[in-house]
C-alpha cells in the first residue's frame, strides 16, 4: 500500500523539518502536530503541509488528529527532563508511543515509523534517556500486530543546518577565550547527516522489507567528542585549546549544571555518554561532516533552515 497522508509528531523540530520537506517533495499530505502553531509558521511554505496546534498527550486530541491518516511518524523526544527521576523521560518516550500505538490500533492505521536513539536499551541503558527510549521502542514493536507495521530508527548524533550539536559547541567556543574545558571528551560518535536520516524515514514508509525492523543509523566516520569540538573550533577559525576534563570533574560538572536553568549538561547526559554512540555493524550513511558542516557553522540557522524549506517548496 502507498502511504499518502502522514501525521508527523515532532515535525517542527530539527529532524522533523527535513522529514516534512522530503515528504512534501514526494507529494504526500503531511499533518504536523505542534504545541505552538505560531512558532512554526515557516513550515507552511511547504505545499501539502498542515500545522495543527494540540496536546499530543491528550489521547482524545491525538486520536482526533491522526484519524484518517495512512501513517504516523513519531519524532517527539527530549534530551533533558524538568524532573530528576526519569518521570519526564517516561512520559515522552514511553507513554506517548504507547498512546500512539493504541490510537493507531483503534483507528485502523497500519503504519508507524518511530525515532529512537542509538544504544537505546530498556534494561542496560546507562541513563533515563536511553532506558526510556528503549522501553518506548520495545512497546511499539512488541504490541504492534499483523495489522500494524512498525519501523524504528536509532541514530547516533545527527548534524545539519539547525542542529544542536555543532551549533551548540560553536556558541560555547565563541564565549570561551583560549582554553575550552570539555567533559566526557573521550566519548565517541558517528555523526549522521539529517538529510540521510530523513531519506531513510521517507524510503521506509512503503518499503515492506523495513516492517517490524530496527535500524541503527551512523555516518561514515567515528570521532571522539574532543575531535569534534576541535573540528568545530578549526572550522570557525577559532584558536582554542580543548582541555579534556578528568572523569570525576566531568561528573561533578554534570551534578552542578543539572540544577542550572535549562540544564545545559545533566547527570543523565553524562550517563548517556558512558557508552559510545557508534554502530557495531551495518551500512553507514554516506554524508560526512566535511561535506556540510563548514557550510552552515557560523551562519544564521533560522534563515538557512527557511531557505532550505523554500528550496524544497520551489522544486515541487
Ligand atoms: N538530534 C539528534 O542528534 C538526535 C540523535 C538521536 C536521536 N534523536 C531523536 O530524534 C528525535 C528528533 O530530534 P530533534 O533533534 O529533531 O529534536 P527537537 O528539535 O528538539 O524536536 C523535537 C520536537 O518534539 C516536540 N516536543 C519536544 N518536547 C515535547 C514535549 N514535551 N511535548 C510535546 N512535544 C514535544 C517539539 O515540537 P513542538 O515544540 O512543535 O510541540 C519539537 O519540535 C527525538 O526523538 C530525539 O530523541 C535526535
Amino acid at each position: 500500500m502507498k502511504h499518502k497522508s502522514i501525521c508527523l509528531l515532532g515535525g517542527t523540530g530539527f529532524v522533523g523539518k527535513y522529514i516534512a520537506g522530503r515528504l512534501a517533495s514526494s507529494d504526500k499530505h503531511v499533518r504536523i502536530l505542534t504545541r505552538n502553531r505560531n512558532n512554526h509558521r515557516d513550515l507552511l511554505v511547504l505545499p501539502n503541509v498542515e500545522l495543527i496546534e494540540t496536546d499530543v498527550f491528550d489521547s482524545t486530541q491525538l486520536k482526533k488528529h491522526i484519524e484518517g491518516m495512512d501513517a504516523v511518524i513519531n519524532l517527539i523526544g527530549i534530551l533533558n527532563e524538568k524532573q530528576h527521576n526519569g518521570d519526564g523521560f517516561r512520559k515522552v518516550h514511553v507513554d506517548l508511543p504507547k498512546s500512539i500505538l493504541d490510537a493507531c490500533l483503534k483507528l485502523h492505521i497500519h503504519r508507524i515509523i518511530h525515532m529512537s536513539a542509538l544504544n537505546a536499551d530498556a534494561n542496560q541503558g546507562p541513563s533515563f534517556y536511553l532506558r526510556t527510549k528503549g522501553e518506548g521502542e520495545n512497546a511499539l514493536h512488541t504490541f504492534s500486530s499483523d495489522r500494524l507495521a512498525v519501523t524504528s530508527f536509532r541514530p547516533s548524533v545527527i548534524f545539519g543546518p539547525g542542529d544542536s550539536f555543532f551549533n551548540r559547541f560553536a556558541g560555547l567556543l565563541r564565549l570561551t577565550p583560549f582554553a575550552f574545558p570539555l567533559a566526557c571528551a573521550n566519548a565517541r560518535f558517528a555523526p549522521v547527516y539529517v538529510g540521510d536520516v530523513a531519506d531513510r524515514f521517507v524510503r521506509a514508509l512503503d518499503d515492506k522489507s523495513t516492517f517490524g525492523k530496527h535500524f541503527d543509523l551512523c555516518g561514515p566516520e567515528q570521532y571522539s567528542l574532543k575531535q569534534l569540538v576541535e573540528y568545530t573550533a578549526t572550522t570557525l577559525g577559532l584558536n582554542r585549546h580543548i582541555i579534556a576534563l578528568p572523569d570525576f570533574i566531568s561528573k561533578m560538572q554534570a551534578h552542578t549544571l543539572e540544577w542550572f536553568p535549562g540544564k545545559p549538561f545533566s547527570l543523565d547526559n553524562y550517563n548517556s555518554l558512558k557508552i559510545d554512540s557508534v554502530c557495531q555493524q551495518g551500512a553507514h550513511e554516506p554524508t560526512s561532516i566535511d561535506m556540510t558542516v563548514p557550510s552552515y557553522l557560523g551562519s544564521n540557522n533560522r534563515q538557512t533552515e527557511y531557505d532550505a524549506l523554500r528550496k524544497i517548496a520551489r522544486r515541487l
